[in-house]
């Protein structure tokens, strides 16, 4: 058995609605295992359940059944927590502290001792690049700078494991950048990362598991490259014709044509005869230029798990 630094099993978790009493079944049965030292990603659409089972996790919400557990102690555990980084998914800070302020805040409530706290704040406002916004107040931070204060906050009490809830949200596409790097650091310092997003190129690149979430159920996990290489969805192919060619022959059995000048593109379906239809592209006169399997990428199997769950 692996060292686990989160272990959920069937974790259901029913809201009842205000006034209305009404029933939303947020997770309904979800068990994952978190390798420690992994990055793992928790990924799925708006309203799959996300950011229930990130608050459960933290002790912020009872489940209604199931267990979980964060590095080897039960949920809720004071002890765990103190041991965990956590980013929420809208942070709320008092605006009229500065940066280093807030820093020193989270440090105190984690029993940082005063020395060490001022070091580590220093380093994470560089880290997390507000080095020129640390003596403003958060109120004048944009969404991306508040982010990024929410990032550096949940690093202060050198974390084993870090739960962030949309860690890349509100950044623009070099804050996404800089967010990756910041968590493949954290995995090279030997921390366990777990985040959720419904941005799947975030997590394709980097993690080491990903779950996909969809109404409340897990709907695949494993390793983002074993979930996608399952499926050949077919042939790319590209080719260069005569004029005289017969398109409607070479074209009948693809899928995507297009044609540009003396240039066809079409994909073959993952069933067709490749070596047939090269010889009958040959015969019409065509001239290959470029074939490529077509393999199902993280985001058409997104899409598929959560079009199956709805
Ligand atoms: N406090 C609450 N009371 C009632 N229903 C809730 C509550 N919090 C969440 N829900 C419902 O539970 C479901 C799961 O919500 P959750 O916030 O966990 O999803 P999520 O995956 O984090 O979504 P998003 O990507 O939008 O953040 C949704 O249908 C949501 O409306
Ligand atoms: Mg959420």
């Amino acid at each position: 058995m692996p060292d686990l630094a989160i272990d959920v099993v069937d974790l259901k978790k029913t809201y009842r609605t205000p006034f209305t009493r009404r029933k939303v079944e947020a997770l309904r049965g979800v068990t994952f295992q978190v390798e420690r030292g992994h990055i793992f990603g928790f990924v799925g659409p708006n309203g799959a359940g996300k950011t229930t089972a990130i608050r459960t996790l933290m002790g912020l919400i009872r489940p209604t059944s199931g267990s979980a557990t964060i590095l080897g102690q039960k949920i809720p555990s004071r002890a765990a927590r103190f041991k965990v980084g956590f980013l929420p998914e809208s942070p709320y800070f008092y605006d009229y502290l500065t940066v280093s302020e807030l820093l020193d805040l989270a440090g105190r409530l984690f029993g940082v001792p005063a020395a060490l706290r001022k070091k580590r704040a220093d380093e994470l406002i560089e880290r997390v690049g507000l080095d020129r916004a640390r003596s403003q107040s958060l109120k004048k931070y944009s969404k991306g700078m508040l982010q990024r204060a929410g990032l550096a906050q949940a690093l202060m009490n050198d974390p084993e494991l870090v739960v962030l809830d949309e860690p890349m949200s509100g950044l623009d596409p070099i804050g996404r950048k800089e967010v990756r790097e910041l968590i493949l650091s954290l995995r090279d310092a030997g921390k366990t990362v777990f985040f959720s997003t419904h941005i799947l190129s975030d997590v394709e690149a980097m993690t080491d598991r990903v779950a996909i979430i969809a109404r409340g159920q897990l709907q695949d996990q494993g390793k983002p490259s074993q979930l996608v290489q399952q499926t050949i969805l077919g042939t790319d192919v590209m080719i260069r014709i005569a004029e005289d060619a017969d398109v409607a022959a070479l074209t009948e059995a693809g899928e995507r044509v297009r044609r540009r000048d003396d240039e066809l593109s079409l994909t073959l379906p993952a069933d067709a005869d490749v070596d047939a239809w090269i010889a009958k592209a040959h015969a019409a006169g065509g001239k290959i230029v470029q074939i490529t399997p077509r393999h199902e990428t993280l985001e058409d199997l997104f899409l598929r798990r959560v079009e199956a769950a709805s």
